[in-house]
C-alpha cells in the first residue's frame, strides 16, 4: 500500500499573472475553497495520510496559515521548498528523505478530479508494488497535453508530450503512483530544451522497462487542469453547479477525515471556530448535527 504522497504546489503561475504575483496559484479560490484543498482531498481519499507539500521558496507561511501540520485533519503534513521550478520530477529529488524506502503517489497542486467511484479507484492504485501507474483522461484537444497510447489491457504503448499530429486523445493527468526507484530515476534526468526535467522522460524510463501502467477516468468523471484563468473559472463553475445541485461539498477536508474516523466531532467544532462564520463552517455544522 502506498502511504506517502507529494503535492507539487510551487510553480511560476505565469499564465495567471497578475493574480499569482503575490499569492501562489494553489491558494487562489476554486469556488468556495483554495485550489490546494482539491488535490489534498484526492490523496486523503486514497487513504494517504503522510503528505509532503512542495512550495516555492518564500511562500511557506502562506500555506501554513491554512494548512499547518495536518493534525487538525488527523493527517501529517510536512513542507519543503523548491528554489525554482526545475520540473515535475524534481519533486522526487527534493522529497528523497520524505520518500525514504517507500513507494509514493504524486499529484500536481493544480489538478482537479471528480468521478464516480473515485475513492475505490484511488485505493486500488495505491496497491502498486512495482513500476509506475499514471491516470489518463480523454480530452478534446490532446495537442495541449502529454498523451498516451494504450492497448486493450491498459498497457502503455507510447507516450508523447504535446503531439502536433494526432496520436491519442488520452491526456496524462497530474496524478501518478511510483515505486521507490523513482528517486534514483529522477536524479538521473537531464533538463530538456526548455530547461526543465520532464515527467515524460521519467515515465519513459518505466516504459522502457515494461513497468508503466495506466488507469483511465471514464466518461462520467471530470479532470480539469486549472492552469489558466479560463480553466479556473470553468472549474469554479463546475464545483458550484455540483455543490448547489447536490447539497454536498467537493473536497471538504474535515468531512473526508470525519468519514474515515481520523477526526471526531470535537475536532470538527474546532475547525468551525478556525474558519469562522462562513458557508464552509455551516456545512461542517450540518455534518455533526
Ligand atoms: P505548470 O502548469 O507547468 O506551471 P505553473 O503552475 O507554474 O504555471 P505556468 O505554466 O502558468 O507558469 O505546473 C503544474 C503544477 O506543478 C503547478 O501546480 C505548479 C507545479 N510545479 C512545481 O511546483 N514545480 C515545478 O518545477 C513545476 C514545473 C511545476
Amino acid at each position: 500500500m502506498i502511504k506517502k504522497g507529494i503535492i507539487l504546489a510551487g510553480g511560476r503561475g505565469t499564465r495567471m499573472s497578475p493574480l499569482t504575483k503575490a499569492v501562489n496559484k494553489q491558494l487562489l479560490p476554486i469556488y468556495d475553497k483554495p485550489l490546494i484543498f482539491y488535490p489534498l482531498s484526492i490523496l486523503m481519499l486514497a487513504n494517504i495520510k503522510d503528505i509532503l507539500i512542495i512550495v516555492n521558496k518564500g511562500q511557506l507561511n502562506q500555506y501554513k496559515k491554512i494548512l499547518p501540520n495536518g493534525k487538525k485533519l488527523g493527517i501529517k503534513i510536512s513542507y519543503l521548498e523548491q528554489d525554482k521550478p526545475r520540473g515535475l520530477p524534481d519533486a522526487f529529488v527534493i522529497g528523497e528523505k520524505f520518500i525514504d524506502k517507500k513507494n509514493v503517489a504524486m499529484i500536481l497542486g493544480d489538478n482537479f478530479f471528480y468521478a464516480q467511484n473515485l475513492s475505490s479507484k484511488l485505493i486500488e492504485n495505491t496497491k502498486l508494488k512495482k513500476g509506475a501507474k499514471i491516470v489518463l483522461y480523454k480530452v478534446p484537444k490532446p495537442e495541449l497535453y502529454g498523451v498516451a497510447k494504450i492497448n486493450k489491457k491498459n498497457k502503455i504503448l507510447s507516450i508523447k508530450e504535446k503531439p502536433k499530429k494526432y496520436f491519442s486523445d488520452l491526456a496524462i493527468t497530474g496524478l501518478y503512483f511510483f515505486d521507490n526507484k523513482v528517486v534514483n530515476f529522477a536524479k538521473k534526468l537531464k533538463p530538456s530544451k526548455r530547461g526543465e526535467v520532464e515527467i515524460v522522460d521519467l515515465l519513459n524510463i518505466y516504459k522502457s522497462k515494461n513497468q508503466l501502467k495506466a488507469d483511465i477516468i471514464g466518461r462520467g468523471g471530470a479532470w480539469l487542469d486549472t492552469g489558466s484563468i479560463e480553466d479556473f473559472y470553468k472549474t469554479s463553475a463546475f464545483v458550484s453547479a455540483i455543490e448547489n445541485r447536490q447539497g454536498f461539498k467537493i473536497a471538504c477536508l474535515e468531512e473526508i477525515s470525519l468519514n474515515k474516523k481520523w477526526i471526531n466531532k470535537k475536532q470538527v467544532l474546532e475547525a468551525i471556530k478556525f474558519y469562522g462564520k462562513c458557508d464552509y463552517s455551516n456545512y461542517l455544522k450540518k455534518l455533526i448535527t
